[in-house]
């Protein structure tokens, strides 16, 4: 047993312990496949490495120091992206060295805090959108005798935060560089409205708007004299048409790594879906059934208290047989037309959307080949403000 687990006990503290049986894993809760994880990791780094492309992956969805690292250093992620200012400072405190708030922050006691941690020796890079900002970052970053990195956040599509013309984000960066304490670093663009579009040919066609937007930024930018170093975006769903775009280089893809039902639904360039062998689900919901009073259903331990089901219900894994029919608090109903469920069968089930989920949990539960190798705790769990 690894020693920060001595003293924690099974089940109340912790689902699992290193070196367990898989079989013996406590319900319900988040386990990893880590072959699956380890390999979607080493594709998105390869593919952002043959491409030229840096790749921030962001850590909102997983919200793990233990996995970014893994992202940093079997991936070759530049750094981490997040988009709450209690998010940089677990992952500042982890030791991830290179943070983006893909946000913005107006709250001026979260301006505070933010404008501190690069004296815990993380480069922080934050957006903003409104010319005002520019002024209260960097008078928080003088009083703590710190640098702010911004990106000017464009709105590309998504009808979210950004400034929609040119002119304004060239007003807001000419600011930021004449700022004491504050540096222009780049442009986020972040198509988010897109990436679940189920049809390949639809997304692109989106981001190809996306693209004609930041490059009129971009030309408006370098004939003002600003160079931006980084301009940022990019999802699960579109870092290919970044990646062709000819003015991105730099990436934000967040879900490839743990995958959930609703974006594998989406098609590749070939038709084919996305958790078909572009990506592998690495992220389960470990749940076990607990009743099966009625013919036809099964009832297991994994209801809307471990999952969000705003992007629909989750899947059992590798089960055709059995289907997650609907969730209440404490309880998952399956429908088991021909009884084959038995008291105490442990499910895998592919949640219908991660990042939510994963906020939910205390721990990652990581397996290999049926044993229990790693137990993670979700660092960020609840870090909302
Ligand atoms: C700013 C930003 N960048 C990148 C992502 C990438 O996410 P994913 O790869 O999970 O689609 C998100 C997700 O919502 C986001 O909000």
């Amino acid at each position: 047993m690894n020693a920060p687990f001595d003293g924690l006990e099974l089940g109340y503290d912790v689902p699992a312990l290193p070196g367990m049986d898989e079989a013996d894993i406590q319900t319900p809760c988040l386990i990893l496949d880590l072959d699956a994880l380890e390999r979607n990791i080493r594709k998105m780094g390869d593919y952002a490495r043959t491409h030229g492309m840096r790749h921030r992956s962001h850590g909102k969805m997983h919200k793990s120091v233990d996995v970014q690292k893994l992202q940093e250093h079997l991936g070759g992620a530049v750094g981490v992206c997040c988009q709450k200012v209690s998010e940089a400072e677990v992952f500042a405190r982890g030791g991830i060295r290179d943070i983006l708030v893909s946000n913005e922050v107006r709250d001026p006691a979260k301006i505070d805090r933010l404008a501190r941690l690069p004296s815990w020796g993380a480069r922080i890079i934050v957006c903003v959108d409104d010319l005002a900002n520019v002024s209260e970052l960097s008078a928080a970053a003088q009083k703590h005798g710190t640098t702010l990195e911004c990106l000017v956040e464009i709105d590309c599509g998504q009808g979210r935060c950004g400034v929609d013309t040119p002119s304004a984000a060239t007003a807001i960066a000419q600011a930021i560089a004449a700022a004491p304490a504050l540096i222009f670093t780049g442009i986020q663009a972040y198509q988010g409205g897109m990436q679940h579009l189920e049809n390949y040919v639809d997304r692109k066609a989106q981001l190809d708007e996306a693209v004609v937007r930041v490059k009129a930024v971009v030309e408006d930018l370098r004939a003002a004299g600003l160079k931006p170093e980084l301009i940022s975006g990019g999802g699960t769903g579109s870092y290919y048409f970044e990646s062709g775009s000819g003015v991105y280089n730099e990436l934000q893809c967040g879900s490839y790594a743990f995958m959930d039902a609703d974006y594998g639904r989406i098609l590749d360039r070939h038709g084919h879906r996305i958790d078909q062998g572009e990506w592998k689900n690495a992220l389960f919901i470990l749940t076990s059934v607990m009743s099966r009073a009625k013919p036809g259903q099964a009832v297991c331990d994994a209801g809307l208290k471990v999952q969000s089901v705003d992007s629909g219900l989750p899947v059992i894994h590798g089960r055709d047989d059995v289907k997650y029919v609907s969730a209440s608090d404490e309880h998952g109903v399956i429908e088991d037309m021909h009884d084959v469920l038995r008291i105490n069968e442990k499910l895998k089930l592919i949640p219908g959307h991660c990042d939510p989920t994963c906020n939910l949990h205390d721990w990652y539960v990581g397996v290999r080949n049926g044993r229990v190798e790693v137990v993670w705790p979700v660092s960020a769990r609840g870090k909302a403000y």
